[in-house]
C-alpha cells in the first residue's frame, strides 16, 4: 500500500466498475458517487460482516431499518436544527464558497480574492413532506441515523425487555450538504452508516466506552484495514458534537493524509432525555429493582464509504510476478466482491467447456459469488481477476478430463497473492474457497 495515490484508486474503482461518479453523463454532481456491480457486492459483504459481529452474533443488541424522513421535532429536539452545521465563507470577487476550517492564508484558494464574514452554515438537507409548501410540511433527510434509533429506543423496550446493558444498531443513508465534499467518498453529501447506540446505566459507561474501543479497532481488522494505518484521536473540549462528553475519532493514514474514519463517542443521556421532554412521552427504562433511569449511550459510529476507501487504499498492491509489474487488491476472502474464477483452459475445445461448466455450477450453488471467465488467455484473466481482488482463479484442463489419468477430477488452483498453482480435487474446492 506504500505507493497508493487517490488517482490509482479511482482509476482502478471507475474502470473495473466498482465506484462510478454519480450522475456522469450529466457531468457528475458533486458529493455523489454510484457503486457498481462490484462496489455493491464490495459494501454488501462489509456490511454483512458489521450486522453478523455486532447484530446477530451478540445476545445484547437489536437491529433496526428507520425510515430516512422523520417527524422535523426530531431534528430540534436533537440540536442538529440549532446546531449542526459547518463554518462558510464566501469570496467576495469569485463569490465560491468555502468552509473557513478548510481555507489557509484568509484570501480565496481559488482566485485570491477578499472573504467575507463567516456564518455558520447548516449541513441538513431540508425537503417538503406532501402537497402543501408551509412551516409544517418541512422535514429533513438524516444527517445521522442515530436518530431512528433513539426514536425506537421505547419500541425496543416494550417489545423486548432488554436488560441493561443493551444496545440497537442500524445501517442506512445519511446525508449531509457538505460546503465542500472532497477527497473521492471521504466526504461525500450522501453516505451510508452503521451505527449503534448501546445503553448502559450511567456509572457503566467507562467500561462501555472502552469494550466497543476495542470492538473497533476488531472490527476494522476483520475487515482488512491495515492495523498500524489506524490511530486513535482523544477529541478535545470545544471540538465534539454537541452531545459528547467524550470522542475518540479513530483516524486512517489516507493517501491525502491522515483523517477520521469512525468515531466514538459518549452521548450520555442527551438524546433519550431530549426526545422525552419533546415528545412528553416517558422514555425512561424500568431496572430489575424497581427504580426509572434514563440510560446513558455509547455510539460506535462507522461509515461505510470510509471504511471502504480505508481498505482499498490498505488492499492496494503492486508488485513483480513471473517478471512483470502487477497490481491486485489483497481483499480478505470475507469481503471480496468475486471468491473465485473458472477459467476452461481453451474455450473452443466443448469438452473443456462442458466440465469447465458442470464445476461452475456445482460451486455457485454454494458460494454465489463465483464469476466464469474464458475471455483471452490465461495470463490476461489472472491479471484481470487480481485487479479486482478475486482470492482463487481455477482452471479446467485435459488433465481434469483424464488425459493423465491420475489428475483426472482435478483443477488448478491459483492463489492470487503468490501466484503458486496446485493440482486440487474437485471435490475439496468448496472447502478451499470458502470464507
Ligand atoms: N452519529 C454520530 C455521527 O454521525 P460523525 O462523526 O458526524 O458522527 C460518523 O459521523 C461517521 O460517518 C464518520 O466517522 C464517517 O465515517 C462518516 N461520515 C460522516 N460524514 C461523512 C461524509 N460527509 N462523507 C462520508 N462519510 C461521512
Amino acid at each position: 500500500m506504500s505507493d497508493v495515490t487517490m488517482e490509482k484508486i479511482i482509476s482502478l474503482c471507475k474502470r473495473r466498475g466498482f465506484i462510478y461518479p454519480g450522475s456522469e453523463i450529466y457531468g457528475g454532481l458533486s458529493g455523489t458517487w454510484d457503486y457498481g456491480p462490484l462496489g455493491v457486492e464490495l459494501k454488501n459483504n462489509i456490511k454483512a460482516l458489521w450486522w453478523s459481529t455486532f447484530i446477530r452474533e451478540r445476545d445484547d443488541m437489536f437491529g433496526v431499518d428507520a425510515a430516512i424522513l422523520m417527524h422535523p421535532k426530531v431534528w430540534e429536539a436533537s440540536g442538529h436544527v440549532a446546531g449542526f452545521s459547518d463554518p462558510l465563507v464566501e469570496c467576495k470577487k469569485c463569490k465560491k464558497r468555502f468552509r473557513a476550517d478548510h481555507v489557509e492564508g484568509g484570501k480565496c484558494p481559488e482566485c485570491g480574492g477578499a472573504l467575507g464574514e463567516v456564518r455558520q452554515f447548516n449541513m441538513m438537507f431540508k425537503t417538503q413532506i406532501g402537497a402543501a409548501e408551509d412551516e409544517q410540511s418541512v422535514s429533513y433527510l438524516r444527517p445521522e441515523t442515530a436518530g431512528g434509533i433513539f426514536v425506537n429506543f421505547k419500541n425496543v423496550v416494550d417489545s423486548f425487555h432488554p436488560k441493561l446493558p443493551f444496545g440497537i444498531g442500524q445501517i442506512g443513508k445519511a446525508f449531509r450538504n457538505e460546503i465542500a465534499p472532497r477527497d473521492f467518498i471521504f466526504r461525500v453529501r450522501e453516505m451510508e452508516q452503521m451505527e449503534i447506540e448501546y445503553f448502559v446505566r450511567p456509572s457503566e459507561w467507562e467500561a462501555a466506552f472502552e469494550e466497543w474501543r476495542k470492538e473497533s479497532l476488531g472490527f476494522f481488522e476483520a475487515v482488512g484495514i491495515e492495523k498500524n494505518s489506524v490511530h486513535e484521536l482523544e477529541v478535545a473540549d470545544g471540538d465534539r458534537a454537541h452531545y459528547s462528553k467524550r470522542t475518540i475519532d479513530f483516524e486512517f493514514d489516507f493517501p491525502f493524509g491522515r483523517k477520521e474514519l469512525s468515531g466514538l463517542a459518549y452521548r450520555t443521556d442527551f438524546d433519550l432525555a431530549a426526545h422525552a421532554k419533546a415528545s412528553g412521552q416517558d422514555i425512561s427504562y424500568l431496572d430489575a429493582d424497581g427504580s426509572r433511569t434514563v440510560p446513558h449511550v455509547i455510539e460506535p459510529s462507522f461509515g461505510v464509504d470510509r471504511t471502504i476507501l480505508a481498505l482499498l487504499t490498505s488492499v492496494y498492491t503492486e508488485d513483480e510476478l513471473g517478471g512483470e509489474t502487477r497490481t491486485y487488491l489483497k481483499f480478505n476472502k470475507a469481503v471480496a466482491p468475486v471468491k473465485a474464477a473458472i477459467f476452461p483452459l481453451l474455450k473452443n475445445k466443448p469438452e473443456l467447456v462442458a466440465k469447465a461448466r458442470e464445476v461452475y455450477m456445482m460451486l455457485k450453488k454454494v458460494i454465489p459469488q463465483i464469476v466464469w471467465d474464458d475471455n483471452g488467455n490465461i495470463g490476461k484473466r489472472y491479471r484481470r481477476q487480481d485487479e479486482i481482488g478475486t482470492p482463487y482463479c481455477i482452471t479446467i484442463d485435459f488433465d481434469t478430463l483424464g488425459e493423465n489419468p491420475e489428475l483426472k477430477d482435478t483443477v488448478t488452483l491459483r492463489d492470487r497473492d503468490t501466484g503458486e498453482q496446485e493440482r486440487v480435487a474437485i471435490g475439496e474446492l468448496i472447502a478451499k474457497i470458502a470464507a
